[in-house]
């Protein structure tokens, strides 16, 4: 099972400068909730974006062209066919970012998506726009609201049909 997870804004707005755009309480819970004991697969630039380095608990693939990389904790994919076949039989979660969810959203069975109700003028980053008659909305929360910031947000998930 591949499964795409992001956090998304009203505009498909997930990144800005090398960062998240939205740095939500619930939405980092989900995500260490379904990503731990798994293998995350990411592009080099949401490595680098990552505070402490590899995700501890789980098995962390990199995708680079860069053949020297290496960094404690992950191991290295010269490409997104490379790190799925590198954790063939794995449930694995693609774990961004813009040009990596593109690359993976025709092989993914299923997006975990934190839909954020907000924009972001200043994005960089932006999730993939998808043919939405291959995918069935499985469920979907009810809306929250982040303390910190007020924005409200909920998790919807997609199978492809
Ligand atoms: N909202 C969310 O849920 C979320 C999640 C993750 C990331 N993000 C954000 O997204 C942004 C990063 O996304 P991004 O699109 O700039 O970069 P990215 O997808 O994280 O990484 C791009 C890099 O991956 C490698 N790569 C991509 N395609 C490849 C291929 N076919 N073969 C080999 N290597 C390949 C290249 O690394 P080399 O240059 O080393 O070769 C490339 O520069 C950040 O702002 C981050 O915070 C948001």
């Amino acid at each position: 099972m591949v499964t795409i997870i992001a956090a998304v804004g009203r505009d498909g707005a997930i990144g800005r400068g090398g960062d998240l755009v939205f740095h939500l309480r619930g939405d980092m819970r989900r995500f260490k909730a379904l990503t731990t004991g798994h293998t995350v697969v990411m592009g080099r630039k949401t490595f680098e974006s990552l505070p402490k380095g590899a995700l501890p608990e789980r098995r962390n693939i990199v995708i680079t062209r860069n053949e020297g990389f290496t960094s404690a904790g992950t191991e290295r994919a010269g490409s997104l066919e490379e790190a799925l076949r590198m954790a063939s039989g794995e449930e694995v979660f693609v774990i961004g970012g813009g040009e990596i969810y593109r690359q993976a959203i025709d092989a993914a069975d299923r997006m975990e998506l934190t839909v954020v109700d907000a924009d972001s003028s200043d994005a960089d980053t932006f999730f993939p726009e998808f043919d939405a008659t291959e995918w069935k909305k499985t469920s979907a929360s009810e809306p929250m609201t982040d303390e910190k910031s007020g924005v409200s947000y909920s998790f919807v998930c997609y199978c492809r049909i």
